[in-house]
């Protein structure tokens, strides 16, 4: 176990007290492409898509802040050009942020070591690392506790799923120590456990500087392997917290939804938990129903009859008269007529979608498209 200055600390009644010194920096890779969000990622990074009326990425930010993390580094590649003017120098959340672009895509492992050098940390200290679509009750403070408990070099996040194939694989011995590290499994002998990466991390600030500079790497295929070939000593933190990956278009909503609920934490959701979340300057007919964690942005309009369910209608959307959404995401300036039928389905930013319509599981309509009246229907209904 690593030598710890914290040890001198104010006594706690908690084993692990002496170690619950905060790591004050942390990284954010908020460069990829988020593809499998399309089309809501056509014109915003997946991070600054708005979850509970906010750009997602500030429930994060506010999650590591009250963690006691001061300095943020974000890792941009893809649209980097619009955090900075939303965010700023991060003063509004009482944190210090710097961004760093990449010119051409470096992967997490790449964009780590890219941006390591904006660090202050010295090199024995602890740096948080989180993916940047990660909507999770993760107790940041026990993440990092873990770190300096163990004298690990990285300590990550672990959550167990029924289907771990989209994930990183991590099995632990039984004391936690990580023993393989799979990303996206290919074949059924690979799937060895059911705990994957959940995509925050703990990693001793020296541990960065190991990986290689100025070419594209992946933390989870090169860095971790790497590591553990060596020898060196990755530790996992299995809990059974909220945890949801907002990769897709489904569990983008379903995130939102569970904010607005109060069934994920964040010091960041403006406005009370409950069914709905509405924010200032939209207007919502008398008798709308609007429930299940349903989040109306700002200037969206609800029409008379309407029914909204655990749905994200962003800012200036409009709803129109008796149309029924569920589970769905409407995008910024879009148009959902009469009667219309959304299920599942995402419509893109500024498209306009006839009455009468049906659009159900998984269906994306891209952003400004136009569909007429009636023009699709999932089911034989007059
Ligand atoms: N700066 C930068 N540059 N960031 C990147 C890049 C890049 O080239 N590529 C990806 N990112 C960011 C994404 O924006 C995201 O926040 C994070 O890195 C992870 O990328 P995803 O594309 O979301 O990966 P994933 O969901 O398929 O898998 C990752 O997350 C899983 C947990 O949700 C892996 O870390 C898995 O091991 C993990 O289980
Ligand atoms: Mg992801």
């Amino acid at each position: 176990m690593r030598a710890d200055p914290a040890s001198a600390a104010a006594p706690s009644q908690e084993p692990s007290g002496r170690y619950r010194r905060p790591a004050k920096e942390a990284i954010l890779l908020v460069g990829g492409k988020g593809s499998r969000l399309r089309p809501l990622t056509v014109h915003t990074p997946k991070p600054m898509i708005p979850a509970a009326g906010v750009p997602f990425l500030t429930h994060q930010l506010a999650r590591a802040r009250a963690a006691g993390v001061e300095h943020v580094v974000m890792a941009t590649s893809y649209l980097a050009e619009v955090f900075e003017p939303h965010f700023g120098d991060g003063s509004a959340l009482g944190l210090h942020l710097e961004y760093v672009t990449e010119t051409e895509p470096l992967g997490t492992g790449g964009a780590l070591r890219n941006v390591a050098h904006r660090l202050t940390s010295s090199p024995d200290e602890p740096v948080l690392v989180f993916n940047g679509d990660i909507l999770t009750g993760l107790d940041i403070a026990a993440l990092v506790a873990t770190h300096r408990a163990t004298g690990a070099d990285v300590s990550l996040h672990l959550t167990r799923v029924d289907d771990p194939r989209a994930f990183g694989l991590v099995p632990t011995d039984p004391v936690g120590r990580v023993t393989a590290f799979l990303e996206k499994p290919q074949t059924p002998e690979e799937i060895v456990t059911d705990q994957v990466n959940a995509g925050a991390y703990v990693f001793t600030r020296s541990v960065l500087d190991t990986i290689p500079a100025g070419r594209p790497v992946s933390v989870e295929r090169e860095t971790f392997p790497g590591l553990l070939a060596a020898g060196a000593h990755l530790q996992g933190m299995v809990d059974s917290t909220y945890w949801l990956d907002l990769g897709t278009p489904q569990a983008f909503v379903r995130g939102s939804a569970d904010l607005v609920l109060g069934r994920a934490p964040s010091p960041a959701v403006p406005g009370r938990r409950g069914e709905r979340l509405v924010l200032p300057g939209a207007r919502v007919a008398e008798d709308a129903k609007l429930f299940g964690g349903t989040c109306v942005g700002a200037g969206a309009v609800i029409g008379p009859g309407a029914r909204v369910e655990g749905s994200t209608v962003l800012a200036g959307a409009v709803i129109e008269a008796d149309a029924v959404v569920r589970d769905s995401l409407v995008g910024q300036d879009a148009h959902v007529g009469r009667r219309t039928v959304l299920q599942g389905a995402v419509v893109g930013d500024g498209a306009h979608v006839g009455a009468d319509n049906e659009f159900l599981d998984g269906a994306r309509v891209w952003c400004a498209a136009r569909i007429p009246q009636a023009a699709v229907r999932f089911s034989s209904d007059q």
